[in-house]
């Protein structure tokens, strides 16, 4: 994410386009326009990805406003409105009379790159943002007043997923997308030569598990979720090998028991779903199930030990509070490592740096 440094000279857009380092420096009263407008701002680059505008404009090498309107099929006035608002974003820039993508765009916008950001703009514009108008109540009633936006079972917003498979898939398009960047820092960082079996307790679609079992071709690897959700991740492996050695176990995390035989336990953006206690009540089932010598590997999105950023993290909390679950947050490292010794691991390892605001605590019996 561009980092925004408020100053207080005036600054054109022209200028502003020229930053390449990623660093984007803006006025202090732009900085909170863009709050402020930040529906407007979500909906102008939601808009724009639901036009395939980034795509249309790089293929064509760049457009004026009555290509733009043509190819979208708008009037031109509506195409002037986007073009305007996209480029005052620094999404697009004007170069020779034609509209341009910005290199922000090409780097992280266009479906073709890697690092696109389309599947975390679709799971806010069709699950989040809606659940938001709640948070002040959510705050007031310490709980996910949000989830009135999703009918279904349950109180937390997994279990509501459950009964919308169209929702339930955008939530693990962009789940499973994060997770494999995220996942990549623990293949480089862990070495996993010495774990046998490993449970991957809420799983998810199977992401971790898949690109745990493909880089260690001795490993097995057990999804334990709620029943939708493992049949939706068996769907996704058709690798003979893989489907031997990945698999299922339906279940509820704090009301079954956890699947027996493994030596590694995978807790994967689960720590910050749950209340701290609740999460040392999980960590003690997973401390349980483990042999002497297991380990338990805790590994999500955390903020800063002082509790002032990431800005990630900062923005992602109130989602935990308002919509998921009631009662989560991205907790610091220094957490994570407490509740890990309160679930009775006799020592702990701490992972700085892992990128993408992410921290692994690793508990060892
Ligand atoms: C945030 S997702 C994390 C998915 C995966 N670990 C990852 O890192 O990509 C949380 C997962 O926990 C599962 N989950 C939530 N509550 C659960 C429960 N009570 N029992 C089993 N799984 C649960 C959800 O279905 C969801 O797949």
């Amino acid at each position: 994410m561009a980092t925004a440094q408020a100053h207080r000279k005036n600054q054109s857009v022209e200028e502003a386009s020229m930053v390449t380092s990623g660093n984007i420096t803006m006025t202090d009263a732009d900085y909170l326009r863009i709050i402020i407008h930040g529906v407007t701002a979500f909906e102008l680059l939601r808009t724009a990805l639901e036009f395939n505008l980034f795509e249309r404009l790089e293929a064509a090498g760049g457009m004026d406003l009555e290509e733009v309107a043509a190819a979208l099929g708008v009037k031109e006035q509506p195409a002037r409105v986007l073009l305007l608002g996209l480029s005052s974003l620094w999404l697009l820039e004007k170069r020779g009379g034609k509209y341009v993508n910005s290199e922000m765009v090409r780097r992280k916008l266009l479906r073709s790159n890697p690092r696109f950001l389309g599947p975390l703009v679709d799971v806010q514009a069709e699950i989040i943002n809606a659940s938001l108008v709640d948070f002040a109540e959510s705050m007031r009633q310490n709980t996910n007043v949000g989830l009135r936006h999703i009918s279904g079972p349950g109180t937390t917003l997994y279990e509501r997923l459950t009964i919308h498979p169209k929702l339930q898939k955008v939530f693990y398009a962009n789940m499973g997308d994060a997770s494999q960047k995220a996942f990549a820092q623990i293949l480089d960082r862990y070495d996993f030569a010495g774990v046998r079996h490993a449970i991957d307790i809420g799983g998810g679609d199977g992401t971790n598990s898949i690109e745990l079992a493909r880089r260690y071709p001795h490993i097995e690897v057990t999804v334990f979720d709620q029943e939708s959700v493992t049949r939706l991740a068996a769907e996704r492996i058709q690798d003979p090998d893989l489907r031997k050695r990945v698999h299922f176990h339906p279940g509820d995390m704090f009301t079954d028991p956890l699947p027996p035989g493994a030596d590694a336990i995978l807790f994967f953006h689960i720590f910050e779903i749950w209340s701290l206690e609740r999460n040392t009540e999980l960590l003690r089932k997973c401390h349980a199930a483990l042999p002497d010598g297991g380990v338990c590997l805790v590994y999500n999105f955390v903020s800063n030990d002082a509790g002032t950023g990431s800005l990630s993290a900062g923005l992602v909390s109130p989602y935990f509070l308002t919509l998921a679950s009631g009662e989560g947050m991205t907790y610091s490292p220094q957490d994570m490592q407490r509740a890990v010794l309160d679930a009775g691991f006799s020592r702990v390892e701490h992972y700085q740096d892992m990128g993408f605001s992410h921290a692994l605590v690793v508990g060892h019996k």
